[in-house]
């Protein structure tokens, strides 16, 4: 069978053509869930698809059926070192589908196959399968029916493809097509190898698809090493030498981990994963992942701006996939309501903005240029994600503030840096107080202090500077302590009934504003109660309004009120708001409005409407606060709003 080189599919035409794949083998299309997880406290971001589905795939019903297929925004911070090189990004597509307690292999990898070679028109002679060796201590056999299921694809179209059982260490022979490896390669759950999962994890053996860009795609051993550097080790194709791609991971998720290893979940289900960039990667057959079309747009931007070609230099085509990937995911995660900051989550967008803005510097781009390079991310993604374009303004501003603000100080910090290290020869150590005076006058995260000294071959004394920045932060909570203090010394009852209303209010504005509204600080007198979060823009009078009757329904209904003393994990997993890692502290006192056993949701209908680590005192039962009432929304500072509030 000849496969002729068509037009070349956009990654638009891709994800289009994926779902409406999946639609038609009897999938409910689902949009992309938020990349901050909804009521998941054990993580910052949605990293896999898989993740919004967790509980369905437990066994808990999916109210729009069994068969869900959908392209989930996921972002990996742990893989912002890697971004340079051809194929790393910390945003990513990821096109799923799930079979939840319903088809299985008999169906998965015959449909599989079908989109790869036929949709995406995918050459079979450079598609290559791996699937799980079993381990018998676990007690998961050998996947050998995912092997034949691909053997019979291949048959179907008259290629023989061979079985190899040890290509770590034998290559790939002649022939051989589809390989076993071990549960380091071929299983998957969201804490990876089964070691390493916690009890009630789901997880399961996957068999994953890989594209060959070697022109002519020979399996023959001694296959070309596209890096010489791997020149003395077999190829294969989980080596890192770059020849291989995995472009989709078929997890057969049907064990949950218990304390003596594995049980069957009451379920089998099919989760599959395929990096849309990865699939548009191999249907252009170029290793470049930043030369898919869907980067085409920002590309040229930052090439007019800087007046640099992509792909003319080593060091130039660094800073440009460092930009076009950053500010990709910023623009996806300020879209998502998450704001530069220094905590959590914002500090991964702010990170973002900053390494960009000092990429940019390398390409010679000296002045604001986000904006730019912002815009043509969002027109490109507008059309798969619509809601791109009302909040376009709100993205561009949030992102380009940040760039502003840190010009500022780079610039000025840059000089520092210089300064204080030009003494230092190779190999020399920028102390941790210069890197602290960086990270406290400058704003310079300790991340970019090291790529710096990196660059001048200098090491960074980083226990100093963890230690400083520890000292810095327990001086400013024993400031924030000693206001504390102050407030709660009155513990009379009025003030009790205030502070119970600031739980609920902290709760319903996370709910209706988004995860960045959290407490910024608070203020109870006798006569009201004054709360300020970070939050972009004016509350409308309709989010206003709905701040207070969701208030006063919690108060209505008379929610009972307790805490319970915890380990910091524990109030995480049961997830309290008000942690912070920076005001770590082994043991934590939580109230709870509403039911100890429930997870808070803040809303009236919910058993429990919140759950907050704090020091108390609070009313007993929600009934005794009083009727609420917001009198004023006020901006404190750039994007710190107040509310300040009575009870009557
Ligand atoms: N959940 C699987 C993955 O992320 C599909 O690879």
């Amino acid at each position: 069978m000849i496969y002729p080189k068509t037009i070349m599919l956009t990654t638009k035409e891709i994800r289009q053509k994926y779902l409406d794949f999946f639609k038609s083998k009897g999938h409910v299309v689902v949009p992309s869930a938020s990349l901050v997880p909804d009521n998941d406290p054990t993580t910052l971001f949605t990293g896999s698809g898989m993740q919004p589905m967790v509980p369905y795939l437990l066994g808990q019903k999916h109210p729009l059926g069994n068969r869900i297929a959908d392209s989930q925004k996921c972002f990996r911070s742990q893989d912002i070192d890697e971004v340079g090189d051809n194929r790393h990004t910390v945003f990513f597509e990821m096109l799923g589908n799930w079979s939840l307690g319903d088809y299985f292999k008999n169906e998965q990898i015959p449909w599989m196959w079908e989109f790869i070679t036929r949709e995406l028109n995918l050459d079979p002679k450079k598609l290559y399968f791996t699937c799980f060796k079993g381990n018998t201590d676990l007690g998961i056999p050998k996947d050998e029916e995912s092997a034949s299921l691909w053997q019979a694809q291949f048959a179907q179209i008259g290629m023989e493809a061979k079985i190899g059982e040890n290509p770590e260490i034998d290559g790939m022979r002649e022939g051989e097509r589809i390989f076993y490896y071990d549960e380091k390669k071929n299983w998957w759950s969201r804490s990876g190898v089964p070691g390493n999962m916690p009890e009630g994890e789901p997880g399961g053996p996957d068999t994953e698809m890989f594209w060959d860009f070697e022109p002519q795609g020979s399996s023959a051993s001694g296959g070309l090493h596209a890096n010489s550097k791997y020149a003395s080790q077999p190829c294969h194709v989980n080596c890192d030498c770059g020849r291989f791609m995995e472009i989709g991971n078929n997890v057969f998720m049907q064990y949950k981990k218990i304390t003596a290893g594995f049980e069957l979940l009451s379920q089998k289900n099919v989760d599959f994963g395929g990096g849309l960039e990865r699939m548009a990667a191999a249907v252009k057959d170029n290793m470049d992942i930043f030369k898919i079309d869907l980067f085409d747009g920002m590309r040229q931007v930052l090439e007019k701006l800087s007046g640099h070609k992509y792909a003319q230099n080593e060091n130039e085509t660094y800073a440009f996939r460092v930009i076009l990937d950053h500010l990709r995911a910023a623009m996806f995660l300020v879209g998502d309501g998450v704001f530069p900051s220094n905590k959590d989550q914002g500090y991964y967008v702010r990170r973002l903005i900053r390494r960009s803005v000092r990429f940019a510097h390398r390409l010679g781009i000296a002045n604001n240029f986000t904006k730019d390079v912002v815009s043509a991310v969002i027109e490109e993604y507008k059309d798969a994600y619509p809601n791109l374009i009302e909040k376009k303004d709100f993205i561009l501003e949030g992102i380009s503030k940040e760039e502003e603000k840190f010009r500022k100080t780079l610039a000025n910090g840059l000089k520092v840096f210089e300064e204080k290290t030009a003494g230092l020869t190779n190999g020399g150590e920028v102390s941790g107080e210069i890197a602290f005076d960086l990270y406290q006058s400058y704003g310079f995260p300790i991340e970019l202090t090291e790529e710096l000294a990196t660059e001048r071959s200098l090491a960074v004394d980083r226990p100093v500077f963890d230690k400083l920045k520890k000292e810095h932060q327990e001086l400013s909570r024993a400031g924030g302590e000693q206001k504390f203090h102050g407030g709660l010394a009155d513990h009379s009852e009025i003030s009790t009934r205030y502070h119970t209303a600031t739980h609920l209010l902290h709760a319903v504005l996370l709910k209706i504003l988004g995860p960045h509204a959290t407490q910024r600080g608070s203020n109870i007198t006798q006569e009201r109660m004054r709360f300020d979060f970070p939050h972009p823009q004016k509350m409308t009078p309709e989010e206003i309004k709905l701040a207070e009757d969701l208030v006063n329904a919690a108060i209505a209904r008379d929610y009972p009120v307790s805490w319970a003393e915890m380990s910091f994990e524990e109030a995480r997993s049961k997830g309290a708001i008000g942690l912070f890692e920076d005001r770590y502290q082994p043991i934590v006192k939580v109230y709870t409005i509403g039911d100890v056993n429930e997870k808070a949701v803040a809303d009236p209908s919910s058993p429990t409407f919140s759950r907050e680590v704090c020091g108390g005192p609070h009313v007993e039962h929600t009934g005794l606060v009083g009727k609420f009432k917001i009198v004023k929304e006020e901006a404190v500072s750039a994007g710190v709003r107040r509310i300040k509030a009575i009870l009557e």
